[in-house]
């Protein structure tokens, strides 16, 4: 009771610094890269400031300038030339994800870790996740091509692959295939929590992957769910994931403490492109100092429970780690 008890006695110079309890460095970071297989310039993201589509000439050299940061991981995200019903690019052993992989892996070997990003939505001409039959979109015939996707990015030389798409059975598809091609050592890194998001809105601008008709309802979660996320990551957990991961971040610390309090697996955030927009609009404006306000937001990330962090900011984060 007061006046025994102080609490600002612990807030005293040094003093803060000794009691801290969680603290972000650069090995928290995994910072994803967009790969446009048509372009032959960087191009800006329009609602990302400071972010880029590079081509696949440049992503060797983009990749090395983050591994040069100390920054452990990226993860991948293409944009195809070609796009079709069966997302036949996705798992083209030439295709655009590929190439990046192998294109930077001879570029760093192991000095970084590559992540890629396992969908469909980029590479189908309907920007869904998945086989689409009379406007719906079909679990089980999906998760064979998810399989292969997954084979073909390990090939190219992938550590990680993360199936986004919200499929049931994807992380057991992928582990079997995985298995079987002699991957045993390819990590699977699961969105096993991915909510029907809005903050998801600039990524589909980047990545030329908002859908024709509907929205991700029927695959992706309801906002209003929580017990429903444990499910799943129960469900990942046992079907193989090494790694799971909830997202988007901000607006659901919540769940990324029940997360990980409940399984204490290693688990990633994912801070998404809405959550970047918006504390990159409000810092152009002068709004909201962008480097408090950022830092501030990643270690609250990680306090709630991440393992890692996805996020745009991770090579201005690194920079001011340093
Ligand atoms: C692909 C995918 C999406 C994101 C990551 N993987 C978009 C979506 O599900 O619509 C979003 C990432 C972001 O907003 O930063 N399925």
């Amino acid at each position: 009771m007061f006046p025994t008890s102080r609490m600002r006695r612990l807030r005293q110079p040094k003093i803060r610094d000794l009691v801290r309890e969680t603290e972000l460095t650069h090995n928290d970071l995994i910072y994803p890269m967009f790969v446009g297989e048509g372009d032959a310039k960087p191009i800006e993201i329009k609602f990302m400031p400071g972010q880029f589509r590079y081509p696949l000439s440049m992503i060797a050299d983009e990749a090395k300038a983050v591994a040069e940061l100390g920054i452990p991981a990226i993860i991948l995200f293409g944009i195809p030339s070609r796009k079709d019903e069966v997302g036949s690019s996705a798992y083209d052993s030439n295709g655009v994800i590929q190439k990046a992989i192998m294109a930077i892996k001879d570029e760093l070997g192991d000095e970084l870790l590559v992540i890629t990003d396992v969908c469909l939505c980029e590479y189908m001409t309907h920007g869904h996740c998945g086989i689409v039959e009379n406007k719906k979109i079909l679990n089980d015939p999906t998760l064979e091509l998810l399989a292969k996707t997954a084979v073909s990015h390990a090939q190219a030389g992938a550590d990680i692959v993360a199936p986004s798409g919200m499929m049931d059975g994807m992380v057991d598809a992928i582990r079997t295939a995985l298995e079987d091609g002699g991957f045993q050592d390819t990590l699977i890194m699961s969105y096993a929590v991915k909510y029907a998001s809005s903050f998801y809105g600039p990524f589909r601008e980047a990545a030329e992957s908002g859908y024709a008709f509907g929205d991700r309802s029927t695959y992706q979660m309801d906002p209003a769910n929580s017990d429903e996320a444990l499910r799943e990551v129960e469900l990942d957990i046992a079907e193989g994931a090494d790694i799971v991961m909830v997202k988007p971040a901000l607006p659901y610390l919540d769940i990324l403490y029940r997360v990980k309090s409940e399984f204490g697996v290693p688990t990633a955030a994912y801070s998404v492109s809405g959550e970047y927009a918006m504390l990159k609009a409000a810092s152009q404006k002068g709004w909201l100092d962008e480097k408090a306000a950022v830092m501030e937001s990643l270690l609250a990330i990680k306090r709630a429970g991440a393992d890692m962090i996805l996020t745009y900011f991770a090579k201005d984060a690194a920079e001011w780690l340093k």
